[in-house]
């Protein structure tokens, strides 16, 4: 992607639509959907309202990203991944650290229309939790592994967080996509929210990410579309050599 000229900055954006509330979640997708490059229909959506979630975000949005984060044995994944192939997303997650076995066979059942995008350490962990988890070492050290993990299994990509974004794209070939939730503007009022590891639109792409992942900071704006023009003037700034 990032050989590409910038067409439409906010094809770099997929809106996360995390709403309890259905007329919201539909909302939503007729307000974004034409706007950016992909919507993500997370867990809570998609156990609330499952096929019909994926349908209209597909209705309204270039592409669909359906984060389901899968983590179980290879042959399991392998059914999982075929349904959501059927059902016609364009990107699905699964957790890096199912291992190599699992993230090959999520690739083989994914085919070429579908993109796999593995999730390297869950934002929300730190050293003491990974320690924890009897997996010492930095969660940078740990994302770098658990990506390069990833993309020799055949993956299209990983999740990570932004503040990682430059050391993972140091390690890894193009075009494998490099995709960040944990996105917030320099200028909105800091909310009080469990992200903690952020960066700015265009501090994360300035450090090699291609797919910004941006929830609350859009959704749950006075003005929306205010914001979007922010991020789209950022993303510009970042993507205009010189
Ligand atoms: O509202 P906010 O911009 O924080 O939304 C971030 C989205 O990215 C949420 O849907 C969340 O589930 C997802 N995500 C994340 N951290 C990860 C992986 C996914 O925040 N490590």
């Amino acid at each position: 992607m990032d050989n590409e000229p910038v067409r439409d900055p906010l094809d770099r954006v997929a809106i996360a639509l995390d709403t309890a509330d259905r007329a919201t979640f539909h909302r939503w997708c007729e307000q974004f959907g034409p706007r950016v490059g992909m919507l993500k229909v997370g867990l809570e959506a998609f156990l609330r309202w499952g096929h019909e979630a994926v349908g209209a975000a597909r209705r309204h949005a270039r592409g669909v990203f359906l984060d389901l984060k899968l983590h179980d044995i290879p042959n399991t994944v392998k059914g999982a991944v075929t349904a959501a192939r059927a059902s016609g997303v364009d990107l699905l997650t699964v957790h890096a650290s199912g291992g190599s076995s699992m993230l090959e066979a999520a690739n083989r059942a994914a085919g070429d229309e579908l993109g796999i995008l593995a999730v390297t350490v869950l934002t929300h962990l730190d050293e003491g939790e990974l320690e924890g988890l009897d997996l010492p070492g930095s969660s940078e050290a740990r994302a770098r592994r658990w990506a390069r993990l990833a993309e020799e299994a055949g993956c299209a990509g990983a999740v990570c967080s932004p503040l990682e974004v430059a050391t993972l794209r140091e390690n890894l070939a193009l075009p494998f996509l490099l995709v960040t939730p944990g996105i917030r503007l320099a200028t909105a009022e800091r909310q009080a929210d469990d992200q903690q590891r952020i960066a700015t639109p265009g501090q994360a792409l300035r450090a090699g990410a291609d797919l910004l992942v941006v929830g609350r900071p859009v959704t749950r704006a006075p003005d929306p579309d205010a914001v979007l023009q922010e991020i789209a003037r950022e993303i510009e700034d970042a993507l205009t050599p010189g």
